[in-house]
Formats: structure tokens, C-alpha cells, sequence
């Protein structure tokens, strides 16, 4: 029969004699190592995927060199590694989608095959001690929504090609020793809800490219070494709640739309090099900001009386710079537990300077009022024995405050 079939057929069917007679081979072959999950793989592309998957995987383990809790023990060929601890899969392809490996003392380098996993959409090793660079192949993660790697001791740069990675929404990478440039390739992140960068050594300027981020709710990038001024592009990000550049070496103004976000909850460019002068008039149109921070910088002028609207703030901090005139009233402020002026050039050294502490009488959450190292003057007034008794820290030295301590400050 075999021999008067036409030429192509033949070869076909002894070819997928061969194919059967590998598979049957292969597959008692696996049965006597005991190695289903590989050998099965063969099959199908979908079983093939999940080869790449497992090699990823024993890759990853691989380049762990310490585990002090012996994880890593239990990815063994006793279970499918879609049961191994911290990976999670998807029932229908068996394909790795999640890999959780937070707070278990490994640590290692990260492996580039991790790149391989191209159905992960959750990645998070965050407070080990994985170190060396984050590899470039993270970038094949196209899937990839959740990046969470804060709290090791990564170096290197932050790989300009987590930009492919369209549908990030956290990308955290605090506390860790990462240098070089913010890659301004970010930018395309389009989904970034999350960009925390915070507590790491990273310098160069802000990148312009960030306000294209239009869904951003948190911009995180404190304690660094960055330079340069903060992109008037940023003043887009309509949605941002929480910024913090604090502890950073920025200069230039503070481009003036910032102060109109109105969506911030933390607003913190404390301990920076910003320049440039506020008015009493400038409008800080911020309702539901709680934390706001321009401690340690050069900004003259006035401290804007619109910041007395902002009555959810809980933390106002002004101290270390060159402010002068008077301070705005602060009464809607009755949720403040921390004001902080001092190390200015506030007041005009008489009289009424004080006026505004009178205003604090109803912010039953007081509990330090730092005014110390200004041009304040007058007698300290009375209003103060109506303080909230939660106040327990009140530096007003270096002023020029005259007379008596009022009797009431025993309250
Ligand atoms: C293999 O993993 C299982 C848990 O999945 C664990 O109980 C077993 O001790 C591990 N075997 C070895 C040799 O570590
Ligand atoms: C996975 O990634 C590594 C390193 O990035 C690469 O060498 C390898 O060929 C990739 N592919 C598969 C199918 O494992
Ligand atoms: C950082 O991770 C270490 C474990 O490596 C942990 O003990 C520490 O609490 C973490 N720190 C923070 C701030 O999460
Ligand atoms: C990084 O992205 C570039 C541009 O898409 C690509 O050519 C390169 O192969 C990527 N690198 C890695 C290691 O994936
Ligand atoms: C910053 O990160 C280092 C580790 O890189 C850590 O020891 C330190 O506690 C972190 N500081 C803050 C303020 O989070
Ligand atoms: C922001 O996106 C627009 C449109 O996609 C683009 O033209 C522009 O160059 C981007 N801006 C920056 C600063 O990257
Ligand atoms: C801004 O936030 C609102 C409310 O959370 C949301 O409906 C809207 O889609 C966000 N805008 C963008 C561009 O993400
Ligand atoms: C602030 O917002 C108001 C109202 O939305 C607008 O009229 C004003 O031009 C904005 N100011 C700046 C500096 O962006
Ligand atoms: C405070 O808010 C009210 C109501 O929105 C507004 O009319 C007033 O002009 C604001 N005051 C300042 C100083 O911004
Ligand atoms: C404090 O609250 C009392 C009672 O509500 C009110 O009469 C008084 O005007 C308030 N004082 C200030 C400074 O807000
Ligand atoms: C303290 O508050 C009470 C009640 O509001 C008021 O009568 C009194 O005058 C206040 N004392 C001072 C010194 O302001």
C-alpha cells in the first residue's frame, strides 16, 4: 500500500510515523524520569509556552545565592511550578501571571529570563536583598501591570526598555541603590498610575516627557541626586495626588500651575534648591491637600493667604527660606497637627505679628508650632491659654517678642 501512495504522501506519513515514534519515546522516556510537566511539552505550543515558563522560573532560582528561609526548596519537580511558593498561573494556559517573593531574605541577581515570562502581569520582590541591575529584558513583559521591586539593593540604571511595557500601572522601586538617569522613555507609560523612584541615587533632570502620563496619581521621587527645574509639563498631570521631589538637589521656580493641581493630597518639594518669589496673592487652589512642604529652599516673597483654605491640611511647612511680611489667618486649618515657619524672615518686628496664632485656637490636632528664628514682634498673646491641649512642642526663640509670658501657657 505504502509504496503506491504518491511520493509526497509517503513522506508525509513517514514523517509523522517518526513524529508518533519520538512522542511515544520521548513520553516513556518521561515516565521513567519522572519528568511529565517537561516532556509534555512537546505537544502543543500552549505546553510550550509553558516550557519557556518553567525554564524562566528555574533560571530565576538559579541566580538566588541566599535563602536563609529555604523557599526556594519547595520549586521542585514534586509539583507542577504553577504550585510552586509565590507563582501563580492562569488555569488555561498554565502560563505564569504572577510572581510574589516579598519579604522572604533572598537574595541574588535577577535573571533576564524573567523576560521570558511573557504572560506575567505581576511581578513583586520587593523587601529582600536582590542586587545587581535590573536587566533590559524586563521590557518583554508586555503584559505586565505591577512592577514592585522597592526595598532591595538593586545598582545600574532603570532600563529604558520597561518603556514597551504599555501596560504598567505601578512601577515602585523605592530604597534601592539605582543611578544614572530617570529614562525620559517613561513617558509612554500611558496607563502609569504609580512612579516611585524614592530614596535611591538617581540624578540628572526630571524628565518633560512625565506629563504625558495623564492617569499619574503618585510621583515619587524623594531622596535622590536629581538636578535641573520641575517640567512645566507637569502641571498637566490633573489627576496627581501625591508629589514629592523632597530631598533633592532641583533649582529654578516652581512653574506656577503646580499650585492649582487641584486633585494633591501631598505636595512636598522640601529640601531642594527652588528659587523665586510667592505672593500674598497667588492662588494655592489645593482643597484636599494635607501635606505641604517647602522646607529648606530660597523662595522669597509672602506665604500666599490662599494656603488658609486649604483646610485639610494636617503638616504646613514653610521653615528655611527667606519669606517675609505677615502670616495669613489660619482658622479653616482646624485639622493642623504640624506648622512650621521657622528660620524666615516673617513679621515686621511690632506689634500684631502674632495676630495669627490666635486663629490656631480651634485646631484641637496642634501639636508643634515652630516659629523660632524670625522677625516676629509684640507680646505674646493671651489666646494662647486656649491652645489645644495636644500641643506638646512650642519653639518661638530668636523672635523679637517682648513682655510677660501670658500665665495661660500652663494650659
Ligand atoms: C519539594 O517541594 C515540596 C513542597 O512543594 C516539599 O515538601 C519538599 O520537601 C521538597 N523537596 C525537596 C527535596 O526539597
Ligand atoms: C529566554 O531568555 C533568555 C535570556 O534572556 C534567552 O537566552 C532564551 O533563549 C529565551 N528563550 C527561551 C525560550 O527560553
Ligand atoms: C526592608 O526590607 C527588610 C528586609 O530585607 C525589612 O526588614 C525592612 O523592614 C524593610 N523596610 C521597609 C521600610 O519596608
Ligand atoms: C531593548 O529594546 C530595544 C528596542 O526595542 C531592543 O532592540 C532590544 O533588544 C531590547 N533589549 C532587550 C535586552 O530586550
Ligand atoms: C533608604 O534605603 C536604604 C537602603 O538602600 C535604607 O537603609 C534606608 O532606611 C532607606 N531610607 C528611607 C528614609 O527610606
Ligand atoms: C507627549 O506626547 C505627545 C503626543 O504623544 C508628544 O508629541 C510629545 O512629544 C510628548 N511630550 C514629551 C515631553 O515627551
Ligand atoms: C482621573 O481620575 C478620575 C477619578 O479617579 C478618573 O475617572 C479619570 O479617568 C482619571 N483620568 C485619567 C486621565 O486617568
Ligand atoms: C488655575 O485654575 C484656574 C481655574 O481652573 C484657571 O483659571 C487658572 O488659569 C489656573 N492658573 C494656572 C496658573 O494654571
Ligand atoms: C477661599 O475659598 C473661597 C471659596 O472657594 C473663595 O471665595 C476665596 O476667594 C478663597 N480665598 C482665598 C484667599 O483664596
Ligand atoms: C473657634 O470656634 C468657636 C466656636 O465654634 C468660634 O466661635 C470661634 O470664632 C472660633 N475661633 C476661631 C479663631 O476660629
Ligand atoms: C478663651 O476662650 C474663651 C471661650 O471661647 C473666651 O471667652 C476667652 O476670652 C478666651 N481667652 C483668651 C485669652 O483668648
Amino acid at each position: 500500500m505504502l509504496m503506491e501512495l504518491p511520493k509526497k504522501y509517503s513522506e508525509a506519513s513517514n514523517s509523522f510515523f517518526l513524529v508518533y515514534l519520538q512522542v511515544i519515546i520521548l513520553l516513556s522516556y518521561c515516565n521513567l524520569q519522572g519528568l511529565n510537566m517537561f516532556c509534555l511539552a512537546t505537544k502543543s505550543p500552549v505546553i510550550r509556552g509553558s516550557v519557556t515558563d518553567q525554564l524562566a522560573l528555574l533560571q530565576f532560582k538559579a541566580k538566588i545565592t541566599g535563602d536563609q528561609l529555604k523557599i526556594m526548596e519547595s520549586w521542585n519537580s514534586s509539583s507542577h511550578f504553577c504550585q510552586w511558593r509565590g507563582v501563580a498561573c492562569d488555569r488555561k494556559h498554565q502560563r505564569v501571571t504572577k510572581l510574589e517573593q516579598q519579604f522572604l531574605k533572598l537574595s541574588g541577581s535577577l535573571s533576564p529570563y524573567i523576560g521570558n515570562l511573557s504572560f506575567l502581569k505581576g511581578l513583586n520582590l520587593a523587601n529582600n536583598n536582590f542586587y545587581n541591575q535590573i536587566p533590559q529584558e524586563f521590557g518583554r513583559l508586555r503584559r505586565l501591570e505591577t512592577l514592585e521591586l522597592s526595598n532591595n539593593s538593586l545598582t545600574g540604571e532603570i532600563p529604558s526598555n520597561l518603556s514597551a511595557c504599555s501596560m504598567l500601572t505601578f512601577v515602585h522601586m523605592r530604597s534601592n541603590q539605582l543611578k544614572g538617569e530617570i529614562p525620559a522613555s517613561l513617558g509612554l507609560l500611558s496607563n502609569l498610575i504609580h512612579l516611585r523612584f524614592y530614596n535611591n541615587s538617581l540624578t540628572g533632570s526630571i524628565p518633560p516627557s512625565l506629563g504625558n502620563l495623564s492617569s499619574l496619581k503618585e510621583l515619587h521621587l524623594a531622596l535622590n541626586g536629581l538636578t535641573g527645574n520641575i517640567p512645566e509639563t507637569l502641571v498637566r498631570l490633573t489627576n496627581l495626588s501625591f508629589f514629592s521631589i523632597g530631598g533633592n538637589a532641583i533649582f529654578g521656580i516652581v512653574p506656577v500651575g503646580m499650585f492649582n493641581l487641584s486633585s494633591i493630597r501631598v505636595f512636598d518639594i522640601g529640601v531642594n534648591k527652588i528659587q523665586g518669589t510667592l505672593h500674598s496673592d497667588l492662588e494655592i487652589t489645593m482643597p484636599y491637600v494635607e501635606f505641604f512642604s517647602v522646607r529648606e529652599n530660597q523662595i522669597s516673597g509672602q506665604i500666599p493667604i490662599s494656603i488658609s483654605n486649604a483646610s485639610n491640611l494636617n503638616v504646613l511647612d514653610f521653615a528655611v527660606n527667606r519669606l517675609s511680611g505677615n502670616m495669613p489667618s489660619l482658622e479653616k486649618l482646624d485639622k493642623l497637627y504640624k506648622l512650621f515657619v521657622s528660620k524666615n524672615r516673617l513679621g515686621h518686628g511690632k506689634e500684631g505679628d502674632l495676630n495669627f496664632l490666635c486663629t490656631l485656637v480651634n485646631s484641637t490636632k496642634l501639636e508643634y508650632l515652630y516659629i523660632r528664628k524670625n522677625n516676629f514682634g509684640g507680646v505674646f498673646p493671651d489666646c494662647v491659654s486656649n491652645f489645644s491641649s495636644t500641643i506638646m512642642f512650642l519653639a518661638v526663640g530668636w523672635n523679637k517678642i517682648l513682655g510677660r509670658i501670658p500665665d495661660g501657657i500652663e494650659n
